[in-house]
């Protein structure tokens, strides 16, 4: 079984981008455990990363008809912004997880709303880059 791990935009730059708030790990140093993470747990992971909203909700679409078993989601700032993502969660089945690095909420006021956080499944944010590898023991065991 596969999980997909979709990443939204500016975190291709996770490493150099605001360390002080998003930790000096970069995504590849994520994608590596989590890679080893899911092979200790069973599963398969799909990682990927855009700076496009649509590429992000053709992903969401194809996690569906993929059979994925579920989705990690940091939409970055589209998690704030986004209508359209939030209908792409709520027209699959898959269970989608929220992730942040940061905890929004603890954050400016335009990222205490968050589309995808209504329609997603359950949400982790503010572990750091620990936060993928949370998310992914809940994916695990739903
Ligand atoms: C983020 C939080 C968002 O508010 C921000 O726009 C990001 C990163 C996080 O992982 O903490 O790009 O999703």
């Amino acid at each position: 079984p596969v999980i997909y791990v979709l990443n939204g935009p500016n975190l291709n730059l996770l490493g150099t981008r605001e360390p002080e708030i998003y930790g000096t790990d970069t995504l590849d140093d994520i994608a590596g455990r989590l890679d080893d993470q899911a092979r200790t747990l069973g599963f398969e992971i799909d990682f990927r990363q855009s700076n496009h909203e649509g590429h992000l909700i053709d992903w969401l679409h194809e996690a569906q008809a993929e059979g994925a078993k579920a989705v990690l989601l940091n939409a970055g700032a589209y998690t704030h912004t986004s209508i359209a993502l939030h209908d792409a969660i709520k027209s699959i089945k898959v269970p989608v997880i929220e992730v942040h690095l940061s905890d929004p909420k603890k954050r400016e006021e335009f990222r205490h709303i968050s589309y995808v956080g209504m329609a997603a499944h359950s949400c982790i944010a503010g572990h750091g880059a620990k936060s993928y590898e949370l998310a992914l023991d809940v994916a695990a065991r739903l």
